[in-house]
């Protein structure tokens, strides 16, 4: 019988934020996988520090955590594999020499949003680790959308409830990226929109706002009344006490809900050669309305 030590934890803020001590060993075995699951929801983010983890160890956390998205895999209509795609593990940067595919994408990964809105059941969570750092700037900001919503007035959060909008990858790229071309519109708008509650009624009983910049509009308003609300629901959720920024090392872990939270890169030089390894956890749950 092995005898296992419990981790410890430490609240980086009051609402959004853990760093989680734990051996190496220990998280890679995924004996605490449970409690650490747990955690990421209860607290939105969570760091290890100084784990300097391989692409390969990257991996084995997230299997330990949920079920490891595997992005860009080609198969047959057998379901061969025909192309292994990132292997799960996806490059984030501004480089297109590192990224091709993403790297058009990225410059919506400045203004806070959830990943993955345009899919009906989008990523559960996100293991980030840095590869490579910016010069200057390049901390990851997150912001809880369950406290932010926890917060509101019962009667606000009554009209919220009854609510929908629809996100569109326009909406998430067009305000970081003022001067892309039509060819560049066109790709965007080429990904299906997708209507979501604004709050999430969780399987687990608690609720959150379902908010990002890729909120375009709300279902059957007015667009100027439309544009006001998403734009004071970003402000009320983005206010220091419900967020958590992390300064980041080399050999840290980030993990983040992405059910529960929204987050943010903090500028960095456009030609940086910041890169991050990224692992997925696909989706759990459906955004289901409160009842
Ligand atoms: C992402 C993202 C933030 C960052 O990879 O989805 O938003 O700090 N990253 O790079
Ligand atoms: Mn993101």
């Amino acid at each position: 019988m092995s005898v296992t030590t419990a981790f410890e934890t430490i609240d980086l803020t009051p609402h959004i934020g853990s760093e989680v001590r734990i051996e190496r060993d220990q998280l890679l075995s995924g004996e605490h996988a449970a409690a650490i699951r747990a955690l990421l929801v209860q607290r939105g983010a969570l760091v290890v520090r100084g784990v300097h983890l391989s692409d390969e160890e990257l991996r084995t956390v997230s299997r330990t955590l949920g079920n490891l998205r595997i992005g860009g895999q080609k198969r047959a209509s057998d379901g061969k594999v025909l192309s292994e795609g990132d292997g799960g593990v996806l490059k984030v940067s501004l480089d297109p020499e590192v990224n091709p595919d993403y790297a058009r994408f990225l410059p919506g990964n400045f203004l806070w949003h959830m990943d993955g809105t345009y899919e009906e059941v989008p990523p559960f969570a996100t293991l980030f680790m840095p590869f490579r750092l910016s010069r200057e700037g390049g901390d990851t900001m997150f912001a809880s959308t369950y406290a932010a919503f926890e917060d509101l007035p019962p009667a606000e959060q009554k009209r919220l409830e009854g609510l929908r909008a629809v996100h569109t990858m326009q909406a998430a790229l067009f305000p970081a990226m003022r001067q892309c071309t039509p060819e560049e519109f066109a790709v965007w708008s080429s990904y299906p929109q997708r209507s979501h509650p604004l709050v999430w009624q969780h399987k687990s009983g608690r609720k959150s706002l379902v908010l990002s910049t890729s909120a375009a509009w709300i279902e059957g308003m007015h667009p100027a009344e439309s544009h006001n609300l998403l734009q004071d629901l970003m402000r009320h959720a983005t206010q220091e006490k419900y967020t958590y920024r992390h300064q980041w090392h080399v050999g840290d872990l980030a993990i983040w809900d992405n059910t529960g939270a929204m987050h943010r890169a903090m500028p960095y030089e456009a030609n940086s050669v910041r890169e991050f390894h990224r692992c997925t956890l696909n989706g759990e749950e459906p955004i289901s309305a409160a009842a």
